[in-house]
């Protein structure tokens, strides 16, 4: 899988990416985001956050005292992301999931939305993950599809996500495991995916 053709490939759809979600999309992730438990003052990871579809539900629980990082390989998703969202408690870095630009122990939560997938070496993002997150934080997983229908989806766009996938259930919490992640939970259901699991150092 190549590094390069993702970014290509996610750099000629971040024009028009906020195009893609309905107003029954945002309504569901509202909910979603508010099964998080995102707490005032907290600082949040996006990973792959694309043009900022997340900023908004949650730099609004985090509040001024906390903050919104969002990370993208993406020159022109980050860039979009950045204008989108000029607020002092969001920022935008462009940077790669597998090699984050952070100090250890530097957020309280971390999600990929719609990103998982497509990162070319899941497990050094995991640890990468694991690596920025401070102790008990949680990391979560979620698409508005099951994996199955995933596979699916990116099997009809084709192109460089033609491949792209969860990992099985089992693969996945080994995964997680061997990043030393622990208390691990994965939903799959038609229209969500749900995996969370909690950072211990
Ligand atoms: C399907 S889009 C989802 C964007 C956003 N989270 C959303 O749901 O609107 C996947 C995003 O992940 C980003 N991405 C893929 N691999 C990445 C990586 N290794 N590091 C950082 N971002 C990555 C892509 O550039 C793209 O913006």
């Amino acid at each position: 899988m190549s590094h390069d053709l993702h970014q290509e490939f996610f750099d000629k759809l971040a024009r028009e990416w906020d195009l893609m979600f309905t107003a029954g999309d945002l309504e569901f992730l509202s909910h979603i985001v508010d099964g998080l438990n995102v707490k005032e003052g907290m600082d949040i990871l996006d990973l792959g956050c694309g043009t900022g579809v997340l900023f908004d539900l949650l730099r609004r629980k985090t509040g001024l005292s906390g903050s919104v990082t969002g990370v993208d390989f993406s020159i022109e998703m980050a860039q979009t992301a950045h204008r989108n969202f000029p607020f002092p408690n969001v920022n935008v870095v462009d940077a790669d999931a597998v090699t984050l630009p952070f100090t250890d122990s530097s957020f309280d939560m971390a999600v990929a939305f719609a990103a998982f997938p497509h990162f070319s070496d899941q497990q050094k993002a995991l640890n990468e993950t694991h690596r920025v997150l401070k102790p008990s934080a949680k990391f979560y997983i979620i698409h508005l599809a099951s994996s199955t229908e995933l596979v699916e989806t990116h099997q009809d766009i084709g192109g460089a996500v033609k491949n792209d996938e969860i990992p099985t259930e089992t693969k996945l919490k080994h995964m997680f495991e061997n990043s030393m992640f622990t208390d691990i939970s994965i939903r799959d259901h038609t229209g969500l995916y749900l995996a969370s699991a909690t950072n211990t150092k």
